[in-house]
């Protein structure tokens, strides 16, 4: 068995597939321009600019998480990280594969005394209403996770969050139960901390929200319920080692980045699927999903002329979507890419019986992952032979170790893509405006947005 994450692209390749594959020589071919992008990377990485590359290695802030598990952390049951986007959506990754399935519903023993751990992400008022009446103020801790320390999101939910704290405990008992994550030095959230005597923790200046997850804002969450964030990070660590290499068939994440942009542009694949085979695994494609999205989606080339590019990320689930998605994928239009996420050993085993019922014999003596990754083979190999392209990304096991290479390798492929695609990965303007227009129409001081139009009532269907 493998015991490092392995990028199976057999069926991305023309060999396989047939014409609508990829030609060796076509992905040989880009062997120099992926050399050029690598060492773009690399300078960009050695400037200071990729800061996401350095968390690995950032053991000042594994010392900082730690002090504050083993000291004011033990004395909850329950975290609730108040964030959304990038500053959400790796805590979420990392809990779902990390943590046995269900552990907020487990009771105390179950959770060998670890806290629960939600992560809010959104503000729909009947979600975050009940949810937060459930906790208990005085055995809850609530870290407010934001880059910018400004997010009206992540905001509205601290100042709910922080009256709640402070209508059911002391003036001073109050501040006990917060932790920022956030900028080191700039933003309100960090002037706050000073200003109220809240704790926090740096997300560095040069890492973004969606290249976040190995910094404080996904190892304190994950560190609170007993993730080994060591291995983690060991695990980032080895992935970052393997791309160090300029050689495209060495390193995944080129490969991955390569051949994602390749089925894009000579493949018509514009739609990205990620798949994930396990249940564990269907958060960290969703953590794809947004920064695929948000590093690539973009209106200008890196030179500033307009080319409006980016494939569409899109996440599914086996074997759920098999009865769902795979149809389309099957026989639609011949544009997507799909990646599968599997486990080459799943975390539980669950035998199927010989219920004595000749029909069904033939699912007796194995267990449910048995059953799982024959369906996936089978997906891959009905895609593959109906053309359509695809890629199998195996962990060896879903443990802190492989989540961090996994993790890693994609943020990497991230920085690649951009290059391939030649846009600025590490920009959002497109989400700029709306939240412009959104502080406008709730009339904060200096922002302004355009007048709503009156709607057409022709065009309003009743
Ligand atoms: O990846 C990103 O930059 C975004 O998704 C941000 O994480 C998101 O908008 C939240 O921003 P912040 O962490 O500043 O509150």
């Amino acid at each position: 068995m493998t015991e490092r994450l392995s990028l199976d692209y057999n069926n991305m390749m023309a060999p396989r597939l047939g014409e609508r594959g990829i030609e060796p020589d076509r992905l040989e071919s880009f062997e120099d321009r992926f050399r050029a992008i690598h060492e773009d990377v690399a300078r960009r990485r050695d400037s200071g600019e990729l800061g996401f590359f350095a968390l690995p290695y950032e053991q000042d802030v594994v010392r900082q998480v730690r002090a504050f598990g083993e000291g004011a952390g033990q004395a909850f049951d329950t975290v609730v990280v108040l964030g959304i986007g990038g500053s959400a959506l790796g805590t979420i990754a990392l809990r779902d594969a990390l943590l046995p399935p269900g552990w907020n519903e487990l009771d105390d023993e179950g959770r060998e005394y670890y806290p629960r751990l939600f992560v809010l992400d959104n503000i729909d008022p009947s979600t975050i209403g009940p949810m937060l009446d459930r906790f208990d103020p005085a055995r809850s801790l609530f870290n407010v996770v934001s880059k910018s320390g400004a997010t009206a999101e992540t905001m509205a939910q601290f100042l709910i969050v922080r009256d709640r704290l402070r209508a059911a405990l002391d003036d001073d008992g109050y501040r006990r139960h917060l932790i920022f994550t956030t900028d080191p030095d700039k933003g309100l959230l960090r002037q706050l901390a000073a200003q109220e005597g809240v704790p926090a923790l740096p997300i560095p200046p040069n890492v973004g929200g969606r290249f976040s997850v190995l910094s404080a804002v996904g190892l304190l969450p994950a560190a609170l319920v007993g993730v080994d964030i060591d291995a983690l990070l060991a695990g980032a660590a080895d992935m970052d080692a393997r791309c160090r290499s300029g050689t495209l068939a060495e390193n995944p994440a080129g490969l991955f980045a390569a051949l994602q942009y390749l089925a894009h542009t000579d493949r018509d694949a514009r739609i990205h699927v990620m798949m994930a085979y396990s249940d564990r695994l269907y958060a960290a494609a969703d953590w794809f999903r947004q920064i695929w999205a948000e590093s690539l989606g973009k209106r200008v080339d890196r030179g500033g002329r307009e080319v409006f590019r980016g494939p569409t990320p899109v996440k599914a689930l086996g074997a759920t979507d098999q009865h769902s998605q795979v149809q389309l994928y099957i026989e639609g239009p011949f544009d997507k890419a799909v990646t599968f996420l599997a486990a080459a050993e799943l975390p539980a085993r669950v035998a199927i019986p010989d219920g004595g019922i000749a029909p069904l014999r033939y699912l007796a003596g194995h267990g449910l992952g048995d059953l799982l990754d024959a369906e996936r083979r089978a997906t891959t190999l009905a895609l593959a032979r109906a053309g359509r392209i695809n890629m199998t990304i195996t962990l060896p096991r879903i443990d802190p170790r492989a989540v961090g290479e996994l993790l890693m390798m994609l943020q990497i492929a991230t920085v690649y893509a951009g290059g391939f695609y030649d846009v600025d990965p590490l920009d959002q303007p497109g989400v700029e405006l709306g939240k412009q227009w959104t502080y406008g129409l709730l009339g904060r001081p200096g922002f302004e947005a355009p007048a709503e139009p009156e709607p057409d009532r022709r065009w309003i269907a009743r």
